[in-house]
């Protein structure tokens, strides 16, 4: 019971969000892909709850969200973890062996082709065509920011780090 009501609770602040952004745009529908963005840079990703919400709200049909929503690969419709690992594979990387990062981190995190982002939200490990950086090949974007000639050890040291981090801050919150 109590659970369910936590729920609504975070679906109905969930929602407050997402009107504060629709208004903020006008309620206009051809605003829907800035709409849809602002939304996922707020919320990691569009729900089903939040499309439904956003069609009704613009007056379109969910169809016509769900179809913007799932043309730009840029939207999630799943949760995305906290830190997000963008994995360069364009041709500068691939050969350097960017594979090799990709495969430690699937084997660290327990994460496959249709699993990207680990049960406990913390990782979300993607893998992207050319940043646009070759020259630093090859390259791996953590949370922004861009990490040139990487290896799986160099890494896995940066993803230990954040591990350690969110559990530091975890002990602390729980004294
Ligand atoms: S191929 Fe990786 S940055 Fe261009």
């Amino acid at each position: 019971m109590e659970e369910s009501i936590d729920k609504s609770q975070a679906l109905a602040a969930q929602f407050a969000a997402v009107e504060a952004i629709l208004a903020k745009n006008n309620h206009d529908p051809s605003r829907m892909i800035p709409i849809l963005q602002e939304i996922q840079d707020v919320q990691k990703y569009l729900s089903k709850d939040v499309i439904n919400y956003v069609a009704s709200a613009l007056k379109v049909p969910a169809s016509r969200v769900y179809g913007v929503a799932t043309f730009y690969a840029h939207f999630s419709l799943s949760p995305k973890g906290r830190h997000i690992l963008r994995i360069c594979d364009g041709t500068a990387c691939h050969v350097k062996k960017s594979h090799a990062t990709l495969e430690m981190l699937s084997k660290k995190l327990g994460l496959t082709d249709d699993k990207r982002t680990t049960d406990d939200l913390m990782f979300t490990v993607e893998l992207v065509s050319c940043l646009g950086t070759c020259g630093l090949a090859p390259v791996v974007v953590i949370d922004d920011e861009v990490h040139g000639q990487s290896t799986p050890a160099t890494v896995e040291a940066i993803i230990d780090d954040i591990i350690a981090k969110e559990n530091a801050a975890k002990a602390e919150q729980g004294k």
